[in-house]
Formats: structure tokens, sequence, C-alpha cells
């Protein structure tokens, strides 16, 4: 199914979405403490002449990973490489790449995730002691030649911490876990790319598609470019709010910004009347793969007190049979 709200795990950038990124470290909007310890981190690195300790970020896709990487590397003044961890399929691969680094160089590799065992140890030497141990021939004749590489900062970004083998983990300096937007934050961003789009948004206009962006930068900007037509449709100078819910609706994105699989979700577990739901199940009902479900759908659910995690599975909250206007009753009639 393809979602208004869908936030893909690797995205290609459209042109637009290129001039909406900012490319500005005061331009970019919220996650105050990562931006507030990275900028210690940066300074001091930059005083000390030294290369930036590798960093991962972590959180699900659309809230500013790969941004704040290309922002890292202007502050740094340092060149960035970027790749993903799907497209390094063998050790050569990533040797290749890691040659070709210059010192002070950044590489960006998101949905670190996704390397594989062998590439990963390939990263271990690399990031601990820039060195490549590369193995030559097979059997008792093997060989290890040790190569040294420039001095680089490997960037990370993963939707799945969890998925992360720890010998990987402890070698990241710094690791950030990005916050959902609150809507306020969200209606700068509209605002500020309302105005690059050349229709300016009114504040209310702009908070309603915030409100209805699940906390994510990137839903919240393709909501305005689709109410944007909307307007553009009509004639319209400005984004008012008036087009802005009129559109939205059309779209079929609800008040909290939940489209037909949340509430699919949602309702899913709410007619369970408590018991919890696996994983597996939830995927099969809505037939979607697990991966999506835990990545993109649950954590703002999650986050927002919709659904709770147990070890048998999840379960919807009060705030879900509201939502939904359900009564809390279980199978024996009575309320929980
Ligand atoms: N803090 C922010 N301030 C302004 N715009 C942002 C911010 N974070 C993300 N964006 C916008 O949202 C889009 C998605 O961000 P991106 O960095 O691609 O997310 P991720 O890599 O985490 O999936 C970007 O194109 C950018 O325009
Ligand atoms: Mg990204």
């Amino acid at each position: 199914m393809e979602r208004l709200v869908e936030v893909e795990k690797i995205s290609f950038d459209s042109k637009e979405e290129i001039i909406l990124r900012p490319n500005e470290w005061d331009k970019y909007i919220g996650q105050e403490k990562i931006k507030s310890n990275l900028r210690v981190f940066i300074d001091a690195a930059k005083k000390r002449e030294d290369v930036l300790d590798h960093v991962l970020f972590y959180g699900p896709p659309g809230l500013g990973k790969t941004t704040l990487a290309y922002l890292i590397s202007t502050e740094m003044n340092a060149n960035i490489k970027v790749t993903a961890g799907p497209m390094i399929e063998k050790s050569g691969d990533l040797a290749a790449i890691l040659t070709n680094l210059n010192e002070g160089d950044i590489l960006f590799i998101d949905e670190i995730h996704r390397l594989s065992p062998q590439i990963e140890e390939v990263l271990y030497s690399a990031m601990e002691d820039f060195r490549l141990d590369i193995v030559i021939g097979s059997g008792p004749a093997a060989q290890t030649i040790k190569l040294d590489i420039p001095r680089f900062t490997l960037i990370g970004a993963t939707t799945r911490a969890g998925m992360i083998s720890n010998p990987l983990r402890d070698r990241f300096g710094m690791h950030f876990r990005m916050q959902f937007y609150t809507h306020k934050e969200l209606a700068k961003i509209i605002t500020i790319a309302s105005e690059k789009l050349g229709k300016t948004a009114d504040d209310d206009a702009g908070y309603e598609m915030a409100r209805r962006s699940r906390g994510t930068p990137r839903i919240a900007l393709r909501l305005l470019r689709r109410v944007r037509d909307f307007a553009e449709v009509e004639d319209e100078p400005r984004i008012h709010l008036e087009r802005t819910r009129h559109g939205l609706n059309a779209l079929g994105v609800n008040e909290h910004g939940f489209d037909e699989l949340d509430l699919a979700l949602l309702k899913l577990l709410a007619e369970s009347r408590g018991r919890p739901i696996g994983l597996n199940t939830i995927a099969a009902a809505l037939s979607e793969d697990e991966g999506t479900i835990e990545d993109v759908i649950e954590p703002y659910l999650l986050a927002n007190g919709y659904i709770e995690r147990t070890a048998r599975g999840r379960v919807a909250t009060p705030k879900t049979y509201e939502l939904l206007k359900l009564p809390m009753v279980s199978d024996s009639g009575t309320l929980f």
C-alpha cells in the first residue's frame, strides 16, 4: 500500500526535497540536545585539528539523520561520501571506498545494520586503527596484509539500533537517538519550507499540517507539498487553514496524522480486548512486513502512548479505545 504518511527507509530525494533540506547548522530545527552535544565535539575536534570521532544516529526514518550527517560535514569543512549498508556487498567494495578517502573525510553509511558480518569486521580495524586487514589467498597459504588508510569519520545511521552488533556499536564514540519533533518545531520547519516553495503557509495552516505529521519532518514536508498543490490549483497566493484542512482530509490524513494502516493496527489491537498480539500476527493481518511495522508504523504510536509492547505482544492503551470510540471490555464482559 502506498502511504502518504509513509517514510521510506532509504530515500532517494527529489529535486524539491533537496531544496527543502536545511543546509546550515542553525536552520536545522529541534533535536537540541543532539545538536548541542555535537557542537561541543565538533568544536573540540577542530580545535585539536583532529578528525571527529565516529557518530551513530538511530531512530525512525524521516527524522533528520541524513540531513544532520551532511551538516556535520559542512561544519567540519570535510568531504562526505554517502553510501548505504545494502550497497556494500563485498568486503572489497568497502576496502575500495576506504582507500579512496582523504584525511578528514566523512563516510556516511545509511542503514548500517544491513552490513554483512564479514564487512562489519573489515570496519572494526578501519574505525579503530585506521587500518585495513586484507586477507589474500585461503587455507594455510593465506596472508593478511595490513594497509593504512586515511583518518576518517564514520557516520552511521540506522532505524534499528537493536540490530547492530555490539562490537560495531562500541566503536562509535557518539550515539544519538533521534526524537520525534514537537508540533511547534514542525510548524517552524513547514513555514521555512513554504517560503522556499514560494507559497507561504499561514501560521494556523502550518500548525494544522504539523499536528498531522506524526512528529516527522519528512512527512510534514510531504503534506506541505500536497497542500501547496491544492492552493496552486485554486490560484491562492498563500496557504490558508481552510485549504489545508480540505486538502489533508481529501488525502485521507486524519486529525492525528494517522492513515488507514495506523488505524488498522490500532483497531486490530483494540478489538483483541486486552489480549496481546504478536508482531507476526500483526504483520499477517495488515499484509505488511514485520520490519515496516516495527521501524515505521510502531515507533510513533509507542512514543505517543497508543500502543504498549509487552513480552507477549502489543496491546492497545486507553488512549486507543478513546480514539476509536470503543469500550474497554474484555471477553468476559468486564472493564479493564
Ligand atoms: N531538524 C530539521 N529541520 C529542518 N528540516 C528537517 C530536519 N530534519 C529533517 N528535515 C527535513 O526532512 C527530510 C528528511 O530528513 P532526513 O535527514 O532525510 O531523515 P532520515 O535520514 O532520518 O530518514 C529532509 O529532507 C529535510 O528536508
Ligand atoms: Mg536518511
